[in-house]
């Protein structure tokens, strides 16, 4: 991916193919265990080959317009899985940004995480913490990474500093609108979702960017996480294109 510069404010590109396409495009990446399940294999061997699919689909945002692309890649329910499930994902966490750092940071992609750290290893969260800064200024592409985040629990911990500072005196309860809570969010600095995909054939959203999504369109498509293509991705950039988003309002 060619670094530009001439992309340092995040305006709007317009995709090559010209049409109006999704800005920022969320994706719950769903199926890597069916994938690995289907060809014998044991589920982490599915989690290895989504990860693989992650960098195919960051290369293809700038040319499809999109500037914000953010991924699921585990939830605060994912816990529940057995421990070799688990430790093999967080390993694998470790072991993607200690790989991708340096082609993420030379590639202009600016790469952030959301959720809850308090649950992750202290390796893993120095990882993220160097990737943030070593991407910090970073212009092209913005790639948030939900680890350990649930929707609910970002808006638990969101009205908990919230409260803290109306209990501090530092907010008046009577000026919280829908302006403020966002504010308190872990996507606090992010646009919205325009669009968000989930993989996999299920038609559900489990607790992914809850408040964010409000407005956004869907996209359930049957193709498991590690078959996932760019050509896919631009498929439904061009199927939002043709949407009419009214956001409860009429047209003119
Ligand atoms: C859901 O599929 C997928 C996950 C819980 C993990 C997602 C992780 C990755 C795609 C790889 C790592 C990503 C990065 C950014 C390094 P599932 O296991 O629930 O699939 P199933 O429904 O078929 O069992």
């Amino acid at each position: 991916m060619p670094k530009d510069p001439s992309s340092a404010s995040l305006a709007v590109q317009v995709p090559g193919g010209g049409f109006s396409g999704p800005h920022h495009v969320a994706i719950i990446m769903d199926g890597n265990g069916r994938w690995a399940t289907q060809r014998g294999r044991p589920r982490l061997f599915g989690h290895h080959a989504g990860a693989r699919r992650v960098r195919e689909v960051v290369e293809a945002c700038p040319r499809l317009g999109i500037t914000h692309l953010t991924i699921f890649a585990f939830s605060t329910e994912n816990w529940k899985r057995t421990q070799v499930e688990v430790a093999g994902l967080m390993s694998l966490f470790r072991r993607y940004i200690s790989r991708e750092m340096r082609a993420l940071a030379a590639e202009n992609v600016r790469v952030r995480f959301i959720g809850d750290r308090v649950r992750l290893d202290a390796k893993l969260i120095e990882l993220m913490d160097e990737l943030e800064r070593l991407t910090a200024g970073n212009t092209l592409v913005n790639l948030t990474i939900a680890i350990n985040y649930g929707g609910r629990d970002e808006v638990a911990r969101a009205t908990r500093r919230l409260a803290r500072d109306v209990a501090e005196g530092r907010l008046n309860p009577d000026d919280v609108d829908e302006e403020t809570l966002p504010r308190y969010l872990d996507t606090r600095v992010l646009p919205d979702p325009d669009l968000v995909i989930r993989t996999s054939g299920e038609a559900r959203i489990s607790n992914f960017l809850l408040w964010q999504s409000a407005y956004a369109e869907y996209e359930f498509i049957d193709t498991l996480w590690p078959d996932f293509t760019a050509a896919e991705l631009e498929r439904l950039c061009r199927s939002y294109g043709k949407r009419d988003r009214r956001f409860g309002g009429v047209k003119p």
